[in-house]
C-alpha cells in the first residue's frame, strides 16, 4: 500500500508509517501546486495532508485507489468532505490533542493585544525608548474585563476557562447552538445574540470553523458595532474577518487592536495590515508546541493506518455517510 505524507512531518513518523506502508515523502516541505499533488496521489491508497493541500472531487476522481486522508489540522476547510464522502474517502482531523495548546495562544495572542507587547518590543528594538511615561503603551485590562468567544467548540470552552477562571473576566459567547445550562454554568460563560456580543466584549476571540457561512463573519458592519477600547483576535481562520476591513477599522482607531494568527489568502497577508501598529501579526502557529504537533502528527498517522489496515481511524470526519469506493 502507498501513501504519501505531502507536508514535510516528524522523521520518527515517518519511519514509523514505513513499517506498514510505502511511504511517499516531502521532507523539504514544498507546497505543492494542485496539478503536482493530484499527480502524486494518483497511485496512492492514502495520504496525510496540512490544511495547505486542497482535497476535492476533481482530484479524488483523479486519484482512483485513494481510500483515505488523514489532515494534520483540526480544521478541515481544504477538504470537500460531501464530495470525499460520495466517493468512499475516508476523511479524519485532529481534534482534542490540540485543545488546550490552541487555547494558551489564542489567550496570549490577546494579552499581547491588549497589552500592546509586539508594538513597544519593536519600539524599544528600534532605539526609541529614552525614558519611562505614564501613557507610554498603556493598553486595557484583561482581568475582570467582558471576554467575548464566537464560536464555542472545544478550543472556545478552554479558552472561556482560562478567562473565567484564570483572570475573573466576565465570558459571553455566541454559537449557533447553545450549550447545554450545566456546561454554561462549569465554563461560567453566558450566551448572546452575536450584536450583543460585538457590543458588549472588551476582548473578543474567534474560535469558529471557517465555511461559506462562517465568510466575513467580521466586516466592517460587525466592526463598527464593536467598542472602540475592544481588541479582536482571531485564531480561527482566514476568511473569517474581512482584513481589508479590519485594517481601516485599526487604522481609524474604530478598534483598539487587533492579534492575528490567521489571514485570507495565507501565508500573504494584506498590505495594510502590515503597516498599522495596533495589531500583533504570526504565522498560523497557534498549535505549535513540539509535544501538540507530534501528537496530532501521530493521530494522524494513527488514523491513516487505521483506515488502511481495516482497523477503526480514532477521529473520522465522514465515517457515517461514507459510499463504498467503487
Ligand atoms: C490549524 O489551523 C488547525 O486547524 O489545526
Amino acid at each position: 500500500m502507498k501513501v504519501l505524507v505531502a507536508r514535510a512531518v516528524f522523521p520518527e513518523v515517518l519511519e514509523r508509517l514505513r513499517r506498514h506502508v510505502e511511504v511517499e515523502a516531502n521532507q523539504d516541505d514544498r507546497v505543492y501546486s494542485a496539478e503536482e499533488l493530484r499527480e502524486r496521489l494518483s497511485d496512492k491508497d492514502g495520504a496525510i495532508t496540512t490544511g495547505s493541500e486542497r482535497i476535492d472531487g476533481a482530484l479524488l476522481d483523479a486519484c482512483p485507489r485513494l481510500r483515505v486522508v488523514a489532515n494534520m489540522a483540526v480544521g478541515y476547510n481544504n477538504f470537500d468532505v460531501p464530495a470525499a464522502s460520495a466517493r468512499g474517502v475516508l476523511l479524519t482531523n485532529t481534534p482534542e490533542v490540540l485543545t488546550e495548546t490552541t487555547a494558551d495562544f489564542g489567550f496570549a495572542l490577546m494579552m499581547a493585544t491588549a497589552r500592546r507587547i509586539a508594538e513597544s518590543e519593536h519600539y524599544l528594538r528600534a532605539g526609541r525608548w529614552q525614558k519611562w511615561s505614564y501613557d507610554m503603551f498603556i493598553g486595557s485590562d484583561v482581568h475582570g474585563a467582558t471576554l467575548g468567544i464566537l464560536g464555542m467548540g472545544r478550543i472556545g470552552g478552554a479558552i472561556a476557562r482560562r478567562g473565567a477562571h484564570g483572570f475573573g473576566m466576565r465570558v459571553i459567547y455566541h454559537n449557533r447552538s447553545r450549550l447545554p445550562a450545566a456546561q454554561e454554568a462549569a465554563l461560567r460563560a453566558t450566551w448572546v445574540d452575536k450584536a450583543t456580543l460585538l457590543r458588549e466584549a472588551d476582548h473578543l476571540v474567534l474560535v469558529l470553523p471557517y465555511s461559506a457561512g462562517s465568510h466575513h463573519a467580521i466586516g466592517a458592519a460587525e466592526l463598527a458595532l464593536m467598542k472602540p477600547t475592544a481588541t479582536l483576535t482571531n485564531i480561527a481562520r482566514g476568511g473569517i474577518v474581512d482584513d481589508a476591513a479590519l485594517a481601516a477599522a485599526l487604522r481609524e482607531r474604530r478598534i483598539a487592536a487587533a492579534g492575528l494568527d490567521v489571514f485570507e489568502g495565507e501565508p500573504a497577508v494584506h498590505p495594510d495590515l502590515l503597516t498599522v501598529p495596533n495589531v500583533v501579526l504570526t504565522p498560523h502557529i497557534a498549535s505549535a508546541t513540539v509535544a501538540t504537533r507530534r501528537a496530532m502528527a501521530d493521530l494522524a498517522a494513527d488514523n491513516l493506518l487505521a483506515a488502511l489496515t481495516g482497523g477503526t481511524p480514532p477521529t473520522p470526519i465522514n465515517a457515517e455517510g461514507l459510499q463504498p469506493r467503487g
